[in-house]
């Protein structure tokens, strides 16, 4: 069968990259998702493995649509019996990137109404909306006029992996934060910090790779547990062998803030996960530790909302922090705010650009050499 699974704009490659190890088939990126193909299997797999996954979708029918009433008649024309019956209840997810259709909640409206009232005419009985805990999410992407059907077997977003119970202001996804992780490059044995960590969901999805546990080790509901077709032995084999390949133990990985309650809230979000040595975390400023021969990964506040009296300065002082006192470390930092990152004021070895929802994030690494970059060349040609 065909499988989509969305992701943020600027992963797609390494959600890719994470099929593939997977042993997904045929797989196509596309936009903000990855399509492949596979069986019952890949799909629980996905669900229960890919870290930079958002929703693992089954994609059934696509039609053509310029108009409400044409996607109404269209709605209403499909018999839905194979995935919802009469006395069941569902929801209605719509991802719009569309002329025709710029208003969500109307296109949901009408999307509810085709499918109710075919069920009604055909059985006398209608299902019911339950947005919370549906028997089928149904999940509707519109790009352009071409309307894509598919059944949500992931059901709550995949970045809700349920470990995270305590958050600081502006948290990261999950998703994003693994994928940042990916794109760092790191080895996963050596020491990686992130200095500025506040619910700790970068070092914890770090981690989480290290130590090969599985991203959603503490979730327990899936869309697909409900469904007809729910094969619980093959869900029980997935979730098993997954778990076999816990390695518990953690390379030296460090989480720091300068708030408090930013370091309480990082010990209780690793609370649920079976870390055997766990996060070193302490409660201090970036300003004032060296942080040599590290990956770092930092995600600074990005405005005045963020306690930060001058962005711009408080960006500079990042630049110079890690120039003077992190040589020997590659430097990652992940901020939207494209100006700010010009006053860092070092030359990015890597850049990415992702997008975290519609917001434009920069996320560019920087090789921070101990020495002189003319000292540690020449000892490189001398190796
Ligand atoms: C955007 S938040 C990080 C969010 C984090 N990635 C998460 O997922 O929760 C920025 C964090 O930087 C911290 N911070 C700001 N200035 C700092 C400094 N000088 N030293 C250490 N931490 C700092 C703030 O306390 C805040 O928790």
């Amino acid at each position: 069968m065909e499988i989509a699974i969305t992701t943020f704009k600027g992963l797609e490659q390494v959600l890719a990259d994470e099929l593939k190890v997977l042993g997904a088939k045929d797989i196509a990126i596309g936009v903000r998702a990855v399509t492949c193909f596979g069986d019952k299997e890949l799909l629980y797999r996905a669900n229960y493995e890919l870290r930079t996954a958002l929703r693992v979708l089954i994609p059934f029918h696509q039609f053509i649509a310029r108009d409400i009433d044409t996607l109404y008649q269209k709605i209403r024309a499909y018999n839905f019996s194979h995935y919802l019956r009469p006395d069941d209840t569902f929801a209605i997810d719509v991802v719009a990137h569309s002329e025709y259709f710029t208003h969500s909640q109307f296109v949901i409206h009408k999307i509810k109404d085709g499918i109710v009232d075919r069920m009604r005419a055909v059985f006398g009985v209608r299902p019911s909306i339950d947005t919370e805990n549906p028997d089928f999410r149904l999940n509707v992407r519109i790009t352009g006029d071409m309307v894509t059907l598919s059944a949500d077997s992931s059901g709550d977003s995949l970045h809700k992996r349920g470990y995270r119970t305590k958050t600081v202001s502006a948290p990261m996804s999950e998703v994003l934060a693994a994928g940042l992780v990916f794109l760092s490059g790191w080895d996963r044995r050596s020491m990686f910090i992130d200095p500025m960590a506040g619910s700790g969901t970068i070092p914890i999805e770090a981690g989480m790779m290290a130590a090969s546990i599985p991203p959603q080790f503490c979730r327990k509901r899936f869309a697909f547990h409900r469904w007809k077709n729910f094969d619980k032995h093959l869900w029980k084999k997935v979730v098993s062998e997954a778990v076999q390949k816990i390695k518990y133990d953690l390379p030296p990985i460090f989480a720091s803030d300068k708030s408090r309650i930013a370091v309480d809230n990082i010990k209780t979000n690793m609370e649920k996960l079976p870390f055997r040595n766990g996060i070193i975390t302490s409660h201090f400023d970036f300003f004032n530790v060296k942080q040599e021969n590290a990956t770092i990964i930092m995600n600074p506040p990005y405005d005045e909302r963020m306690k930060v009296s001058d962005v711009y300065r408080f960006y500079e002082d990042i630049g110079t922090h890690l120039k003077h006192k992190c040589s020997g470390s590659d430097a990652w930092i992940f901020s939207s705010n494209a100006q700010a990152m010009k006053y860092i004021g070092l030359k990015p070895l890597k850049k990415h650009i992702l997008f975290n929802g519609p917001l434009e994030c920069r996320f560019n690494g920087y090789r921070l050499f101990s020495g002189s970059l003319k000292e540690t060349k020449q000892n490189k040609l001398q190796e």
